[in-house]
């Protein structure tokens, strides 16, 4: 049976691979693109552009020290965020969403680490209620950082994919930083493929052939 299976999906994977890939820049919060499968099988990709708020100073903080040395800014400091997200680099700009988690610096070197485990709840439109779990290693004095994205839920169900970061300003003597975020969101690619699989009548009848 599980020779025969790997046998009879071979073919379909080498369709997908023959998808065609649209994609149109339009500068908003998100875009929803399409992979056109031969089969007319739609998979979603969503890429999301926004500002990331991290506020360490003044009465009403959005993120706190929980943990580490007296001094602040050493191996082992944990913060938790609750940072706004929004449209534009403005803080007044529109809120999409908030990013909530924590982040320790997980290195012990000159180069300031972070270990990002932040969960990005979405506020806007159709994406209020859905969230992206990021998981990764931030090493925030490099201009761009990579970070995976884990997970998601709502819209993102199955998500993965990555998210780049890079600050736009940063205050080091509060430690405040406004930080664009890029998202590349996308299905993940097993999940999507069997769920297409067991979608698809021809191939569910051959399963029960068996
Ligand atoms: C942000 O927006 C406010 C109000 O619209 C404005 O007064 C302020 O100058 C803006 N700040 C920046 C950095 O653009
Ligand atoms: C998002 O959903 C919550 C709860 O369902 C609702 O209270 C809120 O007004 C919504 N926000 C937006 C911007 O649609």
């Amino acid at each position: 049976m599980a020779s025969s299976l790997t046998y009879s999906l071979f073919p379909i994977s080498f369709i997908l691979f023959l998808s065609s890939f649209i994609y149109t820049s339009t500068g908003a919060f998100s875009e929803d693109l399409s992979d056109a499968i031969l089969t007319k099988r739609m998979e979603k990709h969503t890429h999301l552009h926004f500002y990331f708020h991290d506020v360490l100073s003044g009465k009403h903080p959005s993120s706190i020290r929980i943990a580490g040395k007296p001094k602040p800014g050493a191996f082992g400091d944990t913060y938790i965020i609750d940072d706004a997200l929004t449209e534009g680099p403005n803080a007044t700009s529109r809120v999409v969403g908030r990013a909530q988690g924590m982040y320790a610096i997980s290195a012990q070197d000159s180069d300031v680490a972070l270990l990002m485990v932040v969960n990005y709840a979405f506020a806007l439109g159709k994406y209020n209620g859905s969230s992206i779990s990021v998981f990764g290693r931030n090493p925030v004095f490099h201009d761009v950082r990579e970070m995976p994205i884990v997970g998601g839920s709502g819209l993102f169900r199955f998500a993965s994919g990555y998210a780049l970061a890079h600050t736009i300003w940063f205050d080091f003597k509060t430690g405040d930083a406004i930080v664009e975020v890029f998202m590349f969101e996308g299905q993940r690619w097993a999940d999507g493929y069997f769920q297409w699989l067991l979608s698809s009548e021809d191939v569910v009848l051959f399963l029960f052939g068996f």
